[in-house]
């Protein structure tokens, strides 16, 4: 199907399934803007998806998703260019061994997995809804698990790599779900999706052992994209929203994630801190 006339913007298009979901819907005919936080990796692997995929119109922008100023610039850079947006996709993610800080001194992989893509999605919001009908795209894993940590959201005690990690996926399905329930009758659908374990660079600060995992037990992240191209692209689909998709089929997951009120007032906490 011909993606011909949309614009998609992804987030982290570098390497793994967002680099395969650029090219897959690149192929399909859409702009793809895709973000990269080198600005010199960013465009050989511009040029790159162009060659592969006969589609000139492939843009790149710099983005570090660690700092609000720089997702900020982005977002303005982007509308500079463009008037619409059909779809976005929250794809860039992050699992680190260590606790690290982003540059606005919130823990990374909370800034980056989940607020970050709070706050580009609220800053392109008015032109989805402009566009639409558009759709959102966000990113979360099987691993989500447990309940918010709103006692202390960026562990600042008892941080495990995975647990973290675990975490913020689940506050990016509560948020889809919370999203989707304040964009009914926009025509901007969200949603989003476990791609499943694949081989790519997601393990390679989490230590020697998950990243010998991820190698050794995970699919292509070429297979691993069929969802995220699915989401973006396939009209039975249009007006599902606020579910959580595995290998392109909406699935029930665990009953702490349908906690509206938990999503609330992660929403309140999450607009405080991106301001
Ligand atoms: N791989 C899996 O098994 C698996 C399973 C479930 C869910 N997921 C999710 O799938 C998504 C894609 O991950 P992947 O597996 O393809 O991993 P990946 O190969 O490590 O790709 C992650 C992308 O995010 C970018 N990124 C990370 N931190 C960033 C930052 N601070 N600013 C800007 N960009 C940043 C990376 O940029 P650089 O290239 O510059 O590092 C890269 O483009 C993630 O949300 C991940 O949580 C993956």
């Amino acid at each position: 199907m011909s993606m011909d006339g949309k614009t998609v913007l992804i987030t982290g298009a570098t390497s793994g399934i967002g680099k395969e979901t650029a090219k897959g819907i690149a192929s399909l005919g859409a702009t793809v803007v895709f973000t990269t936080r080198d600005k010199e990796r960013g465009e050989k692997i511009r040029q790159t998806l162009i060659h592969e995929t006969r589609n000139p119109n492939i843009e790149v922008l710099f983005c570090d998703l660690a700092s609000f100023e720089s997702i900020r610039k982005c977002s303005e850079e982007f509308l500079q260019k463009h008037d619409t947006l059909q779809v976005l996709m929250n794809n860039a993610g992050v699992v680190d061994y260590h606790r690290r800080i982003s540059k606005d001194g919130i823990e990374n992989m909370f800034a980056v997995n989940y607020l970050a893509p709070f706050l580009l999605t609220n800053l392109l919001l008015e032109t989805l809804k402009k566009s639409a009908p558009a759709r959102i795209v966000n990113l979360t894993s099987g691993l989500h698990s447990g309940t918010i940590h709103f006692e202390d959201l960026q562990f600042n005690t008892g941080f495990s790599g995975m647990k973290v990690y675990a975490h913020s996926k689940l506050a990016i399905i509560l948020w889809t779900r919370l999203l989707a329930e304040k964009l009914k009758g926009t025509g901007v659908t969200v949603n989003c999706l476990n791609p499943g374990m694949s081989r790519t660079n997601l393990g390679r600060d989490a230590g020697w052992f998950s990243a010998k995992m991820f190698q050794l037990l995970g699919k292509a992240p070429s297979v691993a994209a069929h969802t995220l191209i699915y989401l973006a692209s396939a009209p039975e689909i249009e007006t599902i929203t606020g579910e959580y998709f595995e290998k392109n089929t909406v699935k029930k997951t665990k009953p702490e994630t349908y906690d509206m009120v938990a999503a609330r007032k992660l929403w309140d906490i999450s607009a405080n801190l991106v301001k």
